[in-house]
């Protein structure tokens, strides 16, 4: 009798050529470390066609040494759709030092902080940004300026992209007909064990397995940060279902790669074809960077 094993897709690294930057994969599936470019300068048609060349292959971009201001940040951003605005900044006033300092809070910079005071950090479960908004950020660019003095505070990237391929034929089928819920409380009650912010949190439907229109490769889209419910199963068959999925991204260490920041490290994450987990390894020790993310439609099946 013919036993089955677990699919192996192939490793394909893109055969790209580069003319006005260099690319430096971590490896074939995720992630890869761009130099020559000056991220504080506006940039060329052809440069940024290579990044969004490079963006669409390896789905997570690190540009190390880039002093950049607020203004430089969202000029990058701004390339590839328009800037997110987080429900956080729409519900409450965000914790930020510039408010802290009397300043007006920037509600399309998301401050990600973590000192000897916090008492969770920003993505310290797998997730993919803000999956209960109806319009998720399709990328995210954080800059980070702080990092620990003991080391530690990595980012881990894992390809939702290379999970869905690892899939057998009839798994990918099945899920293939699904919608799932994703519910902007859930980070609160779940991963940070608090009460939401008051003021009700949006909360949508995604299918389970979109197509990324910047590559057209399928990928899976639940995670366990937003995601409660596959709507079309029931209660004990959706928890197994999603349990299951987190658990396949989650585990294989060779759908990932793991981000080392070091001061004014930018990285700008596809979150439709990659979930992250921000490593909290370092208490009490300071971190804090600067998010922004970007919007461009709804993702689809
Ligand atoms: C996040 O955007 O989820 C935080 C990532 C990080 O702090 O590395």
């Amino acid at each position: 009798m013919a036993t089955r094993t677990a699919r192996r897709p192939e490793a394909a690294t893109p055969r790209l050529d580069f003319r006005t930057l260099s690319v430096e994969p971590f490896n074939p599936v995720v992630g890869a470390e761009i130099t020559g470019v000056n991220l504080s300068a506006p940039l060329s048609p052809e440069q940024i066609a290579e990044i969004r060349a490079a963006f669409a292959a390896w789905h997570v971009l690190v540009f190390r040494d880039q002093a950049l201001g607020d203004e430089d940040h969202k000029r990058f951003a701004r390339l590839f759709g328009a800037l997110h605005v987080h429900p956080y900044h729409a519900k409450a006033a965000a914790p930020d030092h510039a408010a802290a300092a009397g300043a007006a809070v920037d509600p399309e910079i998301l401050v990600v902080k973590a000192d000897q005071a916090s008492r969770f950090v920003a993505g310290e479960e797998w997730h993919s940004d803000v999956t209960c908004d109806d319009e998720p950020p399709m990328g995210s660019m954080l800059h980070i300026t702080r990092t620990p003095e003991i080391g530690g505070g990595d980012t881990l990237f894992a390809s939702t992209v290379r999970a869905y391929e690892a899939l057998s034929p009839a798994m990918q089928a099945f899920l293939g007909g699904l919608s799932a819920t994703h519910d902007g409380a859930k980070p609160y009650t779940g991963a940070y064990g608090a009460a939401p912010p008051p003021g009700g949190w949006p909360k949508t439907a995604h299918p389970v397995v979109i197509t990324v229109p910047w590559s057209g490769r399928k990928a899976l889209y639940v995670n366990r940060g937003f995601t409660t419910r596959i709507n079309e199963l029931e209660r004990k068959e959706s928890d197994a279902l999603l349990d299951f999925l987190w658990r396949h991204i989650e585990s294989h260490v060779e759908f990932q790669c793991r981000v080392r920041w070091t001061p004014n490290t930018l990285v700008f994450w596809d979150n439709w074809s990659v979930q992250h987990h921000a490593v909290w390894d370092y208490y009490p020790y300071p971190r804090y960077g600067r998010r922004v993310s970007i919007i461009d439609g709804r993702p689809a099946a």
